[in-house]
Order: C-alpha cells, then sequence, then structure tokens
C-alpha cells in the first residue's frame, strides 16, 4: 500500500485511482473504458482542451468523446485498409456509433444552408429519410440521379452544389456507382465527393484508391462481421475535412464504445478471410439463382448479365461481395413464402455477418422510401434482399431450393 494513503477513510480507498503496473506488453488492444483522462498538471489539460501538442511523454487523451486509446487502435486499423493502394498518406479515420451517425456527422459537417447536393435516388433507407427530411430543414437542398450513369451527376450540378453522394453497390439494387469518374467529377468541379461502401466491404472496395474524399462505412456489417456490434466508420484523405468531420463529430456526441471498437478489431482480424468465403458463395449463389425457374431476376454485379460488369470488376477487386438481391416470379406474395420457408438462412434485417440473412426490402429495410421513388430506383414489391454467409455453400443451395418450392 503506499504509505501517503494511510490516513484515508475506507471511501475514499475504495474510489481512488490505482495505476496499472507498466510494461504489460498486451497482444491484444486493451478495452480503456475511462470516459476522462488524469491530467499531469494544468498545463496539461489546457493544452489538450485547445488541441495544442502536449509534452513529450504525457498522454494525448483528455475524454473520451474527443478520442479514446482504444478507439485510436481500430482507427489506425481501418484507415491502413481503407489506404490500399492508393498511397495516400494523409488519411485519417473516425469509428462513430453506427453507420447512420457516420453519414448524418459527415453530411451536417459538410453542408450548410443554403448548399445543395446530389445523391442517387437508390440509397440506404436511413439516408433516404436524412437527405429527404433533415437535410432540407437544414436549409440543404437534395437531387436525386440514377446513379449508373455519371451524366445524371453532371447535369444535376448546380452553382451551389457542394457535395456528391454515391453508395456503391447501392442497397438493396445493387446499381453500381462509377467511382473514378465521381472522383474525377469531384475534383474537377471542386465538389467533394463522399461515397458509402458498406455493401461491397473494403476487402472488395476502397473508394480513396479512386479519388473519392470522404468514404463511410456502417462498420455493423462486413467490418465488424458476427452481428453483435453496432458502428461506423468515416475516412478521409484530406486534413481540412476530416478536422471539419471531427469538430462536428465531437458536438454532435456520435463517438463510439471502446467496447465496440475491440470487438471490431477483432473483426477486422478475419475480415480477409469471411469475405473469400462471402465472395465465393454469393457468386456461386447468384449464378444457381440465375438459372432457377422460380426465380425471375438476380442483381449481383458478379454476374455477367448485370449491366455494370465490366465496372464492377474495375472497381471491385478481388470479389463481388456478399451481397445479392433477387426477384422470384409471383412478386411480393411468392417473395414473401421465400423468406418465410427459409431455414439455415435466417430471417433478418442487416447483413455482412457470418450468417446467412435474408429480408423483404419494400416492406423492411425501404418501407421509409416513398412507393414512387421506389418504383424509380427499382425496388420492387417483392425484391429479395440476401446477404449471403459464410456456411457451407452446398447447405445453402439446399436450403434456396426447399424454400423456392414453396414460392
Ligand atoms: C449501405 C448502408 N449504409 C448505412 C447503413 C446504416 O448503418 P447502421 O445501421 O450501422 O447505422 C446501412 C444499414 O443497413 C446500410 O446498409
Amino acid at each position: 500500500m503506499d504509505s501517503n494513503d494511510q490516513h484515508l477513510h475506507f471511501d475514499s480507498l475504495a474510489t481512488k485511482r490505482v495505476e496499472v503496473k507498466g510494461p504489460v506488453n498486451s497482444l491484444s488492444t486493451p478495452i480503456y473504458t475511462s470516459s476522462t483522462f488524469y491530467l499531469d498538471n494544468a498545463q496539461h489539460g489546457a493544452a489538450l482542451c485547445l488541441q495544442d501538442s502536449v509534452q513529450d511523454g504525457q498522454s494525448p487523451w483528455l475524454y473520451s468523446r474527443w478520442g479514446n486509446p482504444t478507439n485510436d487502435v481500430a482507427e489506425r486499423l481501418i484507415t491502413k485498409l481503407e489506404v490500399g493502394r492508393s498511397g495516400l498518406t494523409t488519411a485519417a479515420t473516425y469509428v462513430t456509433s453506427s453507420g447512420m451517425s457516420a453519414i448524418s456527422t459527415a453530411l451536417l459537417a459538410l453542408l450548410h444552408a443554403g448548399d445543395h447536393a446530389v445523391f442517387p435516388t437508390n440509397i440506404y433507407g436511413g439516408t433516404h429519410e436524412v437527405i429527404t427530411d433533415l437535410l432540407p430543414k437544414m436549409g440543404v437542398s437534395v437531387t436525386c440521379v440514377d446513379p449508373s450513369d455519371i451524366n445524371n451527376f453532371v447535369n444535376a450540378i448546380k452553382p451551389n452544389t457542394k457535395m456528391l453522394y454515391g453508395e456503391t453497390p447501392a442497397n438493396p439494387t445493387m446499381i453500381l456507382t462509377d467511382l473514378a469518374a465521381l472522383g474525377n467529377l469531384g475534383r474537377t468541379r471542386n465538389i467533394t465527393t463522399v461515397v458509402d461502401a458498406t455493401f461491397g466491404s473494403v476487402y472488395n472496395t476502397r473508394p480513396l484508391e479512386h479519388g473519392i474524399d470522404v468514404v463511410v462505412h456502417s462498420a455493423t456489417k462486413y467490418y465488424g462481421g458476427h452481428s453483435d456490434l453496432i458502428a461506423g466508420t468515416i475516412t478521409s484523405a484530406n486534413a481540412a475535412l476530416h478536422d471539419r468531420i471531427g469538430h462536428y463529430l465531437r458536438l454532435l456526441g456520435g463517438t463510439a464504445s471502446p467496447h465496440t471498437t475491440f470487438l471490431l478489431q477483432r473483426g477486422i482480424k478475419t475480415l480477409h478471410l469471411r469475405m473469400e468465403r462471402h465472395n465465393q458463395n454469393a457468386l456461386r449463389l447468384a449464378q444457381f439463382l440465375q438459372s432457377h425457374a422460380k426465380v425471375e431476376r438476380v442483381h449481383y454485379p458478379g454476374l455477367e448479365s448485370h449491366p455494370q460488369h465490366e465496372l464492377a470488376k474495375k472497381q471491385m477487386q478481388p470479389g463481388f461481395g456478399g451481397m445479392i438481391a433477387f426477384e422470384v416470379r409471383g412478386g411480393a406474395d411468392a417473395g414473401r413464402r421465400v423468406i418465410e420457408s427459409v431455414q439455415l438462412i435466417t430471417l433478418a434485417v442487416s447483413l455482412g455477418g457470418v450468417e446467412s440473412l435474408i429480408e423483404q426490402a419494400s416492406t423492411m429495410t425501404h418501407t421509409m422510401v416513398d412507393r414512387d421513388t421506389r418504383e424509380r430506383s427499382g425496388i420492387t414489391d417483392g425484391l429479395l434482399r440476401f446477404s449471403v454467409g459464410c456456411e457451407n455453400i452446398d447447405d445453402l443451395i439446399a436450403d434456396l431450393t426447399q424454400a423456392l418450392e414453396k414460392a
């Protein structure tokens, strides 16, 4: 016992900080749950609050909404993966409390009243609500376009356009946005480009390599990979954009929990193994579904029948991801019978986990999108969204075969 503590009462002894003895050499990242971090002296605290550099040997941590060592490890790991072969040395990442937190924070940080932004007609339902509800309330106007042709983005640009936003492959229609063309358009017109790359995962698609400014992910999906956490990521190689996003992340408070970022790091250690299986299984299942008499249409970028298969080969490497959309002959009712008949595959929203999940977009994940927008973006009533997991391929084919018999 510290001899200086001998005068203290039981309640003070119980609550007083006890330092970790080091060095510890922990191979896995410790979960630093501390909301706040003790300061060496007043000058140390003042420097951290002003975001000035601290003296050698001093802790850079002030308060976990502003930054946390467990989160920092996840952020640096994700940055390396997102940078890929782009050679960008200035990239940095924020891990956020959800994918929606990543998206809303990036949009609120980068758009102001009077600005205009261009979005794809088909996007994730939550993002759709942000652009139809939240952004207009802030005085930001939005134009939605079919993202499969870059000219639609070009034609939508106005003098006050400040953002071009992509989601590729799109949830749930699997429409692709040409990342190199979008990045190039943003650069030549001096407009910030933001891309949600959740569906393909960082293993298959790295928008920074194609000149995109800001990449967002729902890390709840492939990054986490086990359907046991909610998180998001925002990565940018532009320091000014990154700082602005960081400022608003601190104000909006969408910081991730260190418990979550620990799980995230653990998930990432097997991301490449999981993705290899997702890629293989999904391609085989897309081919199986395409040749099945009860299936009307299959949307998978790895199929030659996908209208953007050539683009997919350019910007989805080494595979085409684990997400498939398909329509069963007989429309919504037939589709409903299929999702209620699966046994190995689970009827649930979300995606990107090791277990296969299936859902009906029009009545579940995209029910908040009005019918007209759903129809314009190809979300038919019967469209099923299938997140192909890491199970044995023969078992998956057997399950779908018996479920399709009930269609
Ligand atoms: C493409 C895409 N972006 C963002 C989100 C939102 O992510 P979260 O649920 O982690 O907030 C989702 C959720 O399904 C998604 O599919």
